[in-house]
């Protein structure tokens, strides 16, 4: 395995995460179990907000695009580490402002932005808004109107760039539910519409070509693509923007097929998009735009492990070895969802060679429930405390309680010590919110 100054094999052979053993982790809080590095978390945050600075003036924020993870804990390490926050919902909005979160430093996301959620973000004084839709933008003018206030708002954009990820992951490609399309002349015209609202204040744009991606070169040409927008429109309508949100979607490390970056390294692709915005400026005329990029899967991904216990172990000869796991689709959908590749280890016997290769599957009731396929371990025994890596990004944060499992916890690590930031869910808490109707009493 490769280590990290916060993840590696200790001395016994064990795992170890920020300096906690995650053996011994998984004895004093029990598994299934997500741990996350707080030292990494605030690494990544640091080299964003550090290149934005060093290379861009500090003309710009670095937003955390919260539904990677989102829970209080995580908002204050961003807040205080000085970045801003992306939030696409009531309820991460609320949790954000629950945690102290300056609502200035927050980015509202959404495709369909419910209006009580537009309402609330008025009322807390959200930064911007990022307009997706006609009826929205006149929902938002008129809310805005009754406050007597004038909302900061973007135009979510299409750039039409075609990055190599996972199809479902995409979300800028022309028949994207997202944005408004450049090719065909949408996005001019809601620019158009945009500044003839009195109660809303276009700033600019904000666009979002995917998410784990690798080539550097697809954000460098939405770069373009936004910043030669940007030139149209001041030349067709005299809007001069002043704002540029790239969006996120940068690749993070899974397995081996991966690029493994140290946190400073992923300071490059942070570097190619402010080396095309200024390039561009200059070859447009513009003036240097405030710079916003929102990171979500490479702030929060590659600092989150997650214990599990091995139970039954399967060999069908010929066929595979499934190992099964105390956890599955509940506390992480991804392999469900998008066929997703991690790298697994057995944390108590990390040292020994892996040389079987198996299906690690979840105790859901169903065939599709597996964790990771094809992953390399020793021969696993029941009672071995099994962890998959890089499950910081949009495992919590897209779990459920499937066959009424409860979600498991998470610990947030450093220097040895470990702590909760979400306590473990009851029976109770699953059934808290159901109800007997007086006929079924
Ligand atoms: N900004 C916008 C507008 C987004 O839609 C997203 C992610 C991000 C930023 C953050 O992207 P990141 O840096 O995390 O790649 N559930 C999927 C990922 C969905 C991403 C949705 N939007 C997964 O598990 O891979």
């Amino acid at each position: 395995m490769n280590t990290r100054e916060t993840l590696r094999i200790n001395g016994e052979g064990h795992l170890e995460i920020g300096g906690c053993d995650a053996v011994a982790l998984a004895e004093r809080f029990s598994t299934p179990l997500y741990v996350m590095d707080e030292q990494y978390i605030r690494a990544m945050c640091r080299i964003y907000r550090k290149t934005l600075s060093e290379e861009y003036g500090g003309n710009g924020l670095v937003l955390y695009a919260s539904k990677a993870f989102s829970c209080l804990a995580v908002y204050k390490i961003a807040a205080q580490e000085g970045i801003g926050a992306d939030v696409v919902s009531g309820g991460e909005l609320y949790t954000a402002l629950k945690a102290g979160f300056p609502a200035d430093k927050m980015c509202l996301h959404g495709n369909n932005k419910l209006p009580r959620e537009l309402k609330e973000a008025l009322d807390a004084g959200v930064g911007l808004i990022v307009v997706d839709d006609y009826a929205e933008l006149d929902m938002l003018d008129a809310l805005a109107a009754e406050r007597g206030m004038r909302q900061d708002i973007l135009l979510r954009v299409n750039p039409g760039v075609e990055a190599h990820t996972h199809h479902f992951i995409q979300t800028a490609k022309t028949d994207s539910k997202f944005g408004f399309a450049l090719a065909d002349g949408t996005a001019e015209k809601i620019t158009c519409y945009a500044l003839g609202k009195k109660n809303v204040r276009l700033r600019g744009y904000h666009c979002h070509i995917g998410s784990q991606i690798f080539e550097k070169q697809s954000f460098a040409l939405a770069a373009d693509k936004m910043m030669a927008f940007m030139a149209d429109m001041r030349d067709k309508t005299g809007f001069a923007a002043d704002t540029l949100n790239l969006g996120g979607g940068f690749g993070i490390w899974y397995t081996d097929e991966d690029v493994r970056f140290t946190p400073e390294e992923y300071a490059s692709y942070l570097k190619t998009l402010i080396s095309e915005v200024k390039k561009k400026a200059k070859a447009y005329a513009l003036k240097e735009p405030f710079l916003l990029i929102e990171p979500g899967r490479s702030i929060v991904g590659e600092a989150g492990v997650t214990l599990y216990t091995v139970g039954a172990v399967k060999e069908i000869p010929g066929v595979k070895k499934y190992v099964a796991v105390d956890g599955g689709m509940f506390d992480n959908p991804r392999y469900a969802l998008y066929q997703a590749k991690y790298t697994a280890l057995l944390a108590n016997r990390a040292a020994e060679s892996a040389d079987e290769t198996v299906t690690v599957a979840g105790k859901c009731c169903e065939s599709g429930d597996i964790v990771c396929a094809d992953v390399k371990l020793p021969a696993a025994r029941r009672g071995d405390i099994l962890a998959v890596l890089s499950t910081g990004a949009y495992n919590y944060s897209m779990a459920s309680n499937y066959n009424r499992n409860a979600v498991p916890p998470v610990v947030l690590v450093k220097e040895g010590r470990a702590e909760y930031i979400v306590r473990p869910q009851t029976y109770e808490d699953i059934v808290r919110n159901d109800v007997l109707p007086d006929d079924l009493q």
